[in-house]
């Protein structure tokens, strides 16, 4: 492994992505350890202008217009992952495995265009690792009710997110080694602790 990877969090709503990487980032920065961190959309000031636009519950975009709207946030992104590729840790809270699990898998926009126009925004450059996180209806379900606000992608009904994770998960087993697959209906601090093993064996 290289000794800065790009890690990816990955999952659909409700699967625990964005703790797991708020863990990750708070034990890098215990440690004193070098790293940046992003969303995707958003992440960078103008991606999240974009973001604001694409996740608003007034907009009605088509869904090749929102894959262009991810991907211009992603474009908005990749000067500040090529600055500190390899110079410190790039912790990303989703990726380019998301757009193909809901733009492909989940509402069937065609995968080579997909696969093209990242090729295109970020050349050679790809995640490391990635840990994908896997939650069941109940738990999503349960996750979605505490949230304050919900967005225009929060809203989908339980059979697209289980077509997107089932998606993600795909993905994952055409590529073993890069993946571990974080299963968040069991206990938080026995993922954390799984979690950091996998963290300490990618950084040293
Ligand atoms: P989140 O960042 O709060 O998890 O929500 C972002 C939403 O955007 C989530 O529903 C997944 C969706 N999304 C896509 O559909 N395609 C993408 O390429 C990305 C990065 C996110």
């Amino acid at each position: 492994m290289f000794k800065n990877p790009i890690i990816v969090f990955e999952g659909i709503e409700g699967s625990g992505k964005t703790s797991h990487c708020n863990f990750v980032s708070k034990y890098l920065k215990k440690k004193k350890i070098k790293y940046i961190r992003l969303r995707e959309p958003g992440g960078s000031k103008n991606s999240e202008i974009i973001r604001k636009l694409i996740l608003n519950k007034n907009s009605n975009f088509n869904k090749k217009t929102d894959l262009l709207l991810y991907l211009a946030s992603r474009s908005e992104n990749f000067s500040l992952i090529k600055n500190n590729f390899r110079k410190k840790i790039i912790l990303i809270d989703r990726f380019t495995d998301s757009t193909i699990a809901y733009q492909h898998y989940g509402l069937g926009v065609e995968l080579p265009i997909i696969k093209k126009i990242n090729q295109f925004l970020l050349g050679n450059i790809k995640p490391d690792f990635t840990f994908l996180n896997i939650v069941n209806k109940k738990n999503m379900k349960k996750r979605l009710k505490l949230r304050k606000k919900l967005n225009r992608y929060d809203k989908f009904d339980d059979h697209f997110y289980f077509k997107v994770q089932k998606g993600f998960l795909f993905l994952a087993s055409k590529n073993k080694k890069k993946y571990q697959i974080i299963d968040s209906n069991l206990e938080l601090d026995h993922n954390k602790d799984l979690i950091k093993k996998k963290i300490e064996k990618l950084i040293k």
